[in-house]
């Protein structure tokens, strides 16, 4: 059984890169192929082995919890139909380990705000995961692997905290956190020692071309260091910056670089390339 139990989801954001579909749905529940977006994400912790999910969000966002929520009168229609196979797709959204939480963010003050909202849910000295919804990350086509699950083994065997990685061009590095692991490159599916994170660097500052996807798993030193920890880039309280300072303090971080694909959705032009080539992949005739 591993340590790492929970999983921290944020979704307070306004999805402003998603507009006007975002207006008055949640941009989590946007439809990738056949189910919301928030739907993939929950089933990548499940398979990570993590059954325990916290939705850090806001007013207008429910819609998300009801997702996860038993339908009474859909369901008593169904059955009274004899659509069980329905019946079962709704039962599969949400199975009975998996425990879902939501915490409110009054206000938005960046990555790191968020997440410190979910603290006092956690025991002391617990690990957690934290799982950036916009992204997807999916195995390669024809693979069963969980980059998510993988790093969660490395927690448990190492107790060194884990970032998932992938290189990106120069000349986007200014849009993401941007790992220095003294030069080394970790190979797919393997970590290195990190000794630094920086936020949305520019290309002439970034210590190497390695992106912060958004899948980490932290130890709930990350928390402490959240509590005081004052705004960075963009005037947000930062994540990254909260992980660089576990460094300084000499605890362990590695980047662990990713097996599988990843799907930006939080934006159209990336949302709609996820559809067309996971509709195809799923069989769809698009
Ligand atoms: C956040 C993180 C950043 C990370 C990115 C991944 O930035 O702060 O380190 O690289 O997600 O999508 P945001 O996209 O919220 O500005």
């Amino acid at each position: 059984m591993t340590q790492v139990r929970k999983a921290i989801i944020p979704v307070a954001g306004f999805g402003t890169r998603l507009l006007p579909i975002s207006k008055s749905i949640p941009k989590e529940m946007v439809p990738v192929v056949d189910r919301p977006l928030i739907q993939h994400v929950v089933e990548e912790a499940l398979a990570a082995g993590i059954n325990e999910i916290i939705l850090v969000t806001r007013s207008g966002k429910s819609a998300i919890e009801d997702h996860f929520d038993a339908h009474v009168e859909l369901e008593d229609s169904l059955a009274s139909k004899g659509k069980d196979d329905l019946l079962k797709m709704l039962a599969d959204i949400a199975p009975p380990y998996l425990k879902i939480t939501s915490v409110r963010q009054p206000n938005a003050q960046g990555l790191g705000h968020a997440v410190f909202c979910a603290a006092h849910l956690l025991s002391k000295d617990e690990p957690f995961a934290v799982i950036l919804p916009d992204v997807l990350v999916k195995p390669q086509l024809g693979s069963t692997t969980c980059d998510l699950g993988d790093m969660v083994t490395r927690w448990d065997k190492s107790n060194a905290a884990q970032i998932m990685v992938e290189a990106v061009p120069e000349e986007e590095v200014y849009r993401y956190g941007i790992v220095d692991c003294s030069g080394n490159e970790p190979n797919a599916g393997d970590s290195v020692d990190m000794r630094g994170v920086v936020e949305k660097p520019k290309p002439e500052d970034a210590p190497s071309r390695l992106s912060v996807i958004g899948r980490y798993v932290l130890p709930y030193r990350v928390m402490e260091l959240l509590s005081d920890q004052p705004p960075g880039a963009g005037n947000e309280v930062q994540l990254t910056d909260a992980i660089d300072r576990l460094m300084q303090e000499g605890k362990p971080v590695q980047a662990f670089r990713m097996n599988g694909r990843t799907f930006d959705c939080g934006n159209i032009d990336g949302w709609l390339k996820a559809n067309s080539l996971l509709a195809r992949e799923a069989g769809y005739d698009v």
